[in-house]
């Protein structure tokens, strides 16, 4: 490997899981796709059947629509979402966008116009520092062993100054899957208020859509706070439908950024959505039996690793999505080197180095962990993990 290699491998945007799970060969444990759930695929099958043949088709496909969004859509997921959570959330504070990715960017943008940084904690979701303009900021953790066998990372608190425009935070994580206490969430709000900071809590994998939490967990709710949320993980990753909830000053914002790029997400798919949401099946699929597919993967995750690792290893808990992390403590070396011993192997997993910034890539945790997708066909997990384990007991 060379050193021009290991760079492009600690710099990884998080499309590049994506780029290579169309080669199709070995076992890919970095890939970052979604379950597909047969029960939930249909669901959305038999709705976009119903979009197509409903009178309005016509309408919604040839024409312009409003920026926002889809008034019922919205109006539903003001419904679902306020009712999820306890919160008094109205249609005006749902912003309809063209997946989750699009409000992220529309963040930065945000933060750019103010010219003020954006701040992480680590390790993070890559796929927020999309603009050229922004600088991004990455903050240590608090790191806090659990058992033998687990850890978990904690906000670090009093970190913040009025230089910060916006903090981003993925909840449940990629790649950590961790769900940060509602208190301290809380807390973190709270000090993003007295700074002038939003708070955005990327709920991606969240309840009620697409329902992937194993922890009870609530939203924040204020003037400074942005959750944003995505279809993705319930069977409509390919027709890029996310929707952002905030204050109705913060959406009106958003929306006229978006509206800068995309005019408004397109249209037959945010019926469609409205239409799943009709009745509560699609909702209940996605809190029920596709979250339990997923916890049923996490768990030959967890099983495979404690049979084949014989070298000392900790997971972060997981409290929510779709990726295990583990610290290997003891490697010699680092797991973006890792990641081409198994490349030879015909394994693939994300090393944790992507999910740094540069200036932190030499922490103890950008060097010795790895994002194991959960998501990889089952006998490519088992055949992957089998690999995977032997070549970490080699190399410590
Ligand atoms: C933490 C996190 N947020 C957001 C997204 C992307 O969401 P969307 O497909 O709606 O853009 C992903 C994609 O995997 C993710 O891991």
């Amino acid at each position: 490997m060379t050193r021009t290699g290991l760079r492009a491998v600690e710099e990884w945007p998080d499309l590049v899981p994506y780029l290579l799970a169309g080669s199709g060969q070995g076992h890919n444990l970095a890939t970052g796709m979604p379950l597909v759930h047969p029960p939930v695929a249909e669901l959305v099958r038999s709705a976009f059947r119903r979009a197509v043949e409903d009178a309005s088709f016509t309408r919604r496909v040839s024409l312009y629509h409003g920026v926002l969004g889809d008034p019922e859509l919205r109006e539903r997921l003001a419904r679902l979402y306020g009712e999820h959570y306890a919160l008094p959330v109205t249609a005006e504070e749902v912003l309809i966008t063209p997946g989750a990715q699009a409000a992220f960017h529309a963040v930065s943008a945000l933060a750019a116009a103010r010219g003020r940084r954006v701040v992480f904690f680590a390790p993070e979701y890559p796929g927020y520092r999309t603009h050229p303009e922004v600088r991004y900021d990455m903050l240590l953790p608090e790191v806090v062993e659990q058992g033998d066998r687990e850890f978990r990372y904690l906000p670090p608190a009093g970190r913040l100054d009025p230089d910060v425009g916006a903090v981003i935070v993925s909840r449940p994580a990629n790649p950590s899957g961790n769900v940060i206490g509602d208190a301290a969430l809380a807390a973190l709000a709270g000090e993003c208020a007295s700074v002038g900071a939003l708070l955005v809590v990327d709920n991606a994998y969240g309840p009620p859509i697409p329902g992937l939490a194993y922890r009870d967990m609530g939203l924040p709710w204020g003037d400074n706070v942005v959750c944003v949320q995505s279809f993705s993980k319930g069977a409509l990753a390919g027709e890029r439908l996310g929707f952002v909830l905030a204050p109705a000053p913060v959406v009106r914002e958003l929306g006229e950024l978006q509206a800068r790029v995309a005019t408004f997400p397109p249209q037959l798919v945010q019926f469609a959505a409205a239409i799943l949401l009709r009745d509560g099946r699609y909702v209940e699929l996605c809190g029920g039996e596709l979250r339990d597919a997923y916890q049923e993967r996490h768990r030959l995750v967890r099983d495979r690793l404690a049979a084949g690792l014989t070298v000392p290893y900790r997971v972060h808990a997981v409290d929510g999505g779709q990726f295990a992390w583990v610290r290997l403590p003891g490697l010699a070396g680092r797991t973006a080197e890792l990641f081409f011993t198994l490349l030879d192997r015909g394994v693939l997993v994300a090393p944790a180095a992507p999910f740094y910034l540069p200036h932190l890539h030499d922490d103890p945790h950008a060097r010795q962990c790895v994002r194991i997708g959960v998501t990889a066909p089952a006998e490519a997990i088992i055949a992957g993990l089998d690999i995977f384990t032997e070549v970490v007991n080699e190399h410590g």
